[in-house]
């Protein structure tokens, strides 16, 4: 499974991408909003450093296809990495196909049934991306949304990617790579929780205490 961050900050990316864990960066609105920055510098930047797919999202509303086809084209000329997002509506639909005509990659984002992410793949999209956090937190199981997807797409043999977004804590992360889907973006701090372990923690404590004391111990010898 590959692993995005879902982030515009810098810091974090560059961190994650030394870690060497990093396949892509997923940004929307409002996380552009919260690093103060603007938008195409920044995914610009972002790009620079992942080398790998970069999602940035359309802002035309949400019935205007021709809005969506041309901002989604400018933005996939910003850099070979941009992968333009789309919201998912029928405007949304007709911009896929129109931007996947041109070459031009596309993420259907705010996905959150599998009939909508069938629709996206019949368009042309190259990812889909099912919320599953924001389900969770009006009590449907997300996880449910992208088990499902994956299935329909296999039996159909549709080459487009399941992207599990909105994930908030690290078994979103271990149930999404169970269930199949293609990629999993996530906050930073999640990602962090991921190689956090109280074992691993205590056991290097006391593998250093106990170094130290060995150290004393052949001093004083
Ligand atoms: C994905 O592309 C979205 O930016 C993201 O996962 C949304 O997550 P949220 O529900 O935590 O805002």
């Amino acid at each position: 499974m590959k692993i995005f961050l879902d982030t515009a900050n810098l810091d974090e990316i560059q961190t994650a991408y030394d870690w060497g864990v990093l396949d892509g960066v997923t940004t929307n609105p409002t996380l552009v909003y919260r690093e103060g920055a603007q938008f195409k510098p920044r995914v610009i930047d972002i790009c620079n450093i992942v080398g790998g797919p970069v999602s940035a999202e359309v802002t035309a509303s949400q019935d205007d296809a021709e809005g969506m086809i041309r901002q989604g084209l400018d933005i996939a000329g910003w850099h070979e990495h941009v992968v333009v997002k789309v919201p998912c509506f029928p405007a949304g639909l007709k911009a896929i196909k129109a931007l996947a005509s041109e070459g031009v990659r596309t993420n259907t984002t705010l996905v959150f049934s599998p009939a909508q992410a069938l629709l996206a793949a019949k368009a042309g999209a190259t990812y889909v991306s099912p919320f599953l956090g924001r389900l969770d937190d009006i009590q449907h199981v997300g996880m449910d949304l992208v088990r499902s997807i994956v299935m329909i797409f296999e039996n159909y043999a549709y080459e487009c990617q399941v992207l599990a977004a909105s994930l908030r804590h690290p078994l979103h992360v271990v149930e999404a790579a169970e269930v199949g889907a293609d990629v999993a973006t996530m906050p930073f701090k999640v990602l962090l929780q991921l190689m956090k372990h109280p074992l691993t923690d205590s056991g290097q404590e006391r593998f250093l205490s106990d170094w130290n004391k060995l150290q004393e111990q052949l001093a004083k010898s």
